[in-house]
């Protein structure tokens, strides 16, 4: 029996994807369909797939060409299937001519000529691009304008105070501004993704929130971490009872880049270290621990009381079963590290723990400790976008930062605004 093996995306099977199993198929006897996982495209730089994985899987199932589906989960692996599955042919299309004559050591290869005039990218293309404005200035919406060219189906376009002309806006404005920016956006019919923290209390954030709801409109928080690979993986991890039940969350932010520790900068215009840090600093602590803690204490810098500008705050918050702790400081330094210690082993993310790609879980015997390595591209910031533009199409909303968590953060940052600190 001769075994042929392909492998590819199959984001939207098209005819080109057909012809290609078909002709496939009939190099030989067995016909097996390598399909990229979510993750493995992720670090291949294709991070817009219109399809998940199981429905990419379920469109070549219903081809009948397929004799077997497997996934493709890292490089390196077509060498292992290969093996393993007792290949005589590895096929693929034209477009990769040259670039898999390495496995030739391993079986035969063969490049068939790809269908002309039909690709997944350009049916992606061709759906309608959700267009998106921002409102705010400064580096956030340069890095987010910058970063929208990454993902397909959505293009900038400057929408000025009108909020003519566009679908949805991207809000970076001064945390004090947020409420009625985002309240405008959503009233004029907007799709909205607001950096964190969305409003500064609990009352207009909820009502914000209705806004939304009332108008079928996506209301997004704008934490970049929490859309990144290796921290969506860090939950699990940390909630799979692997280091044990949850004792503790420390995590640590801070940046002294914004200069506010200079002599004669207008603190004004700066966003305060709770606004600027508090809700990433937050995140894990609300997502691994829930939203009810039973007291919480903050302890807090003032580098200026009129402006209400914290340089450093800590958080100590107490649940029924685990503390946390959070530091936050835009005018003092420490390890940005995030620390999740359970009654088997801790997950540790090393700095800059808000942008990694990267973590540990460690135990008693470190031969038992594992590393985790997943791709991070432009600081998480196009995963933001993607996961916005899918909430828009599908009408799914905030699957990565529930209403609950952004409700909890903005009631912290209510407390610190009503002074229910000790000042040091
Ligand atoms: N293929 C083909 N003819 C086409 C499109 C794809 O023969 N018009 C082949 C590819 O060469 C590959 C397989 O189908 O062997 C799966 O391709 P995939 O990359 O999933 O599809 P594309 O349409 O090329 O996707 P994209 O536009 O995202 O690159």
């Amino acid at each position: 029996m001769v075994k042929v093996i392909t492998y590819g995306t199959y984001d939207l099977l098209h005819y080109g994807h057909i012809r290609l199993l078909e002709r496939a198929k009939a190099l030989g006897d067995y016909l097996i369909v390598g399909i990229t996982s979510d993750d493995y495209d992720k670090t291949r730089g294709k991070i817009n797939n219109q399809q998940s994985l199981i429905e990419r899987i379920a469109a070549v199932k219903a081809t009948g060409i397929a004799d077997e589906i497997i996934v493709e989960e890292y490089e390196g692996q077509k060498i292992d299937d290969i093996r393993r599955y007792d290949v005589d042919i590895f096929t693929v299309g034209s477009d990769w001519e040259g670039k898999f004559d390495y496995l030739n050591e391993y079986c035969k290869v063969i490049y068939l000529p790809r269908t002309e005039g039909v690709s997944s990218s350009e049916i992606r293309a061709e759906k309608r691009k959700l267009i998106i404005g921002t409102i705010g200035e400064g580096n956030l919406c340069k890095k987010f304008i910058r970063e929208m060219k990454f993902v397909n189906g959505v293009e900038y376009k400057e929408c000025g105070d009108s909020l003519e002309n566009v679908d949805a806006v991207y809000v970076a404005t001064h945390p004090d501004n947020h409420y009625s920016d985002v309240k405008r956006a959503l009233e004029a019919g907007m799709h909205v993704i607001c950096e964190s923290p969305i409003a500064l209390s609990l009352s207009e954030c909820q009502e914000l929130m209705n806004l939304a709801h009332e108008k079928n409109l996506v209301l997004a928080d704008a934490i970049k971490t929490a859309y990144s690979t290796a921290y969506s993986r860090l939950l699990v991890v940390a909630k799979s009872g692997r280091i044990g039940d949850i004792v503790s969350v420390d995590a640590v932010c801070s940046s002294l880049a914004d200069g506010a520790t200079e002599q004669g900068v207008n603190l004004s215009k700066k966003q305060n270290s709770i606004c600027a840090w508090g809700p990433t600093a937050m995140l894990p602590v609300f997502q691994l621990l829930g939203k009810e803690y039973r007291s919480k204490s903050i302890v807090t810098r003032i580098l200026d009381k009129n402006l209400n500008y914290d340089g450093f705050t800590k958080i100590d918050f107490v649940f029924d079963k685990a503390v946390a702790s959070v530091k936050v400081a835009k005018a003092a330094k420490a390890e940005g590290e995030l620390i999740i210690s359970g009654t088997k082993g801790y997950i540790y993310v090393p700095a800059p723990w808000w942008k990694t790609d990267y973590f540990e879980v460690r135990f008693e015997n470190a031969a038992d400790n594992k590393r985790h390595f997943y791709q991070l591209d432009g600081e998480g910031i196009r995963y933001e976008i993607v996961a916005f533009a899918k909430a828009v199409e599908s009408g799914r909303h905030n699957i990565y930062i529930g209403e609950e968590t952004s409700k909890a953060i903005v009631g912290v940052i209510e407390d610190f605004n009503r002074h229910n600190y000790t000042e040091i």
